[in-house]
């Protein structure tokens, strides 16, 4: 079954958003979509450019805990879909605020407004973070949250909001909690376009530690269908895992990118490793397989395609290594680069 409705969808200027409106779109005639971004750092129009001109879309240049405006906005839609935060865990450690003014207090305006509004669906993403570092075995949605950063304490706090909302006020919310994404368009801060950008320049890749923390990756159009499919046809009130189903170590994965491009192992920096870091994360996605929802590609096809976007679109994130972007990496990298270079860090076995 299509979806169909008005959907206000939040932060879909960003890497996941944008593919999930392009996506949402593509597949679904009778689909009215707002998008509501404030266009911070993460969020960029080139990621929203080919479809702008389809008269089934508007842009709306906005903050989420701008009460007047959400409320306004609510009122001409029936669905409230919530990729806006703050998402980058590195940038939390840093600087908090950011994190629980959109990812805690934004999504409470945008309960409220979907309370008042009357709306049909509430749907918050989030991520496996909210679990916090798994040792051993994978999470179940009913496991109790342990996050360990801001971002993800921030995350956390947003969905304890939305179950509240379901259960105090009846408001139909659904979660879903995905695991690390990757593919096109993911801003150039995060691990894979990180290093697949660094190892076009012949720059070093910053590797935390010993590389041997384990992330399950996601490529974001496996996301975004489960995202379809938990509205169209998730349990208001539940939440739903989407794991990749491919665990590997940072390290194992960073061969991969180097192996795809055809750079050297030599480029790898073991650097100063992040405070609190979780060491593993895994999920249990039995409940939104059961849905219907698959990977549609193996990690190493979606990795292939996903180094081969960066390769052929320099135009894409060649200027969001400017400005801003330049004063970031260096506070996060300049002297844990120079420190690893001066032979102070030594990869751990
Ligand atoms: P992103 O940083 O690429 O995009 C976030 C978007 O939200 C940007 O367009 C930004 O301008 C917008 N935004 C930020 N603050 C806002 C505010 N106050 N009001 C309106 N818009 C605002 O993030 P992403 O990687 O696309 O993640 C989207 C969602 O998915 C987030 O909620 C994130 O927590 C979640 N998630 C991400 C991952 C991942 O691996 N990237 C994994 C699981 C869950
Ligand atoms: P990241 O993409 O920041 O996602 P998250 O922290 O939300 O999982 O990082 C993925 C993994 O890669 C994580 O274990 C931290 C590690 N990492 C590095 O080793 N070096 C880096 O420069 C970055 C950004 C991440």
């Amino acid at each position: 079954m299509p979806l169909s409705g008005r959907l206000l969808v939040t932060g879909g200027a960003g890497f996941i958003g944008s593919t999930w409106v392009r996506q949402v779109l593509r597949n679904n005639p009778d689909v009215r979509v707002t998008v509501l971004d404030k266009l911070t750092y993460a969020g960029n129009p080139a990621n929203l450019r080919e479809i702008e001109d389809d008269p089934r879309y508007r842009f709306v240049k906005g903050d989420i805990t701008d009460r007047d405006l959400v409320s306004e906005l609510a009122g001409e839609v029936d669905t409230i879909v919530n990729f806006a935060a703050e998402s980058h865990v590195d940038r939390s450690i840093e600087e908090p605020d950011a994190f629980i003014r959109t990812d805690v207090l934004g999504t409470h305006v945008l309960l409220e407004a979907a309370r008042r509004a009357g709306h049909r669906r509430y749907l918050q993403i989030s991520t496996d973070e909210v679990y916090g570092d798994v040792a051993h075995g994978a999470s179940v949605e009913t496991d109790p949250l342990r996050p360990r950063s801001p971002y993800s304490a921030s995350k956390a706090s947003g969905d304890l909001l939305v179950s509240a909302y379901f259960t105090t006020y009846g408001l139909a919310t659904l979660i879903t909690r995905a695991s690390n994404n990757f593919g096109p368009h993911q801003y150039p801060e995060k691990l894979i376009p990180l290093f697949i950008t660094n190892a076009l320049d012949d720059e070093p890749l910053p590797l935390y530690g010993d590389g041997r923390q384990v992330r399950d990756w996601l490529y974001v159009e496996d996301h975004c269908a489960a995202i379809s499919l938990v509205l169209e046809r998730g349990e208001p009130g539940s939440t739903y895992n989407v794991g990749g189903g491919s665990q590997i170590t940072n390290l194992e994965l960073t061969e991969m990118v180097l192996s795809e491009l055809g750079k050297p192992r030599s480029l790898i920096r073991h650097v100063e490793d992040r405070p609190g870091h979780d060491r593993r994360y895994a999920i249990d996605s039995s409940r939104v397989r059961a849905l219907g929802w698959r990977p549609q590609r193996t990690l190493r096809e979606a990795l292939a395609e996903t180094v081969g976007w960066y390769v052929e679109h320099p135009e894409w994130w060649r200027p969001l290594k400017t400005g801003e972007y330049l004063d970031y990496y260096r506070r996060q990298y300049g002297a844990r680069l120079a420190a690893s270079d001066a032979g102070s860090v030594v990869e751990r076995a």
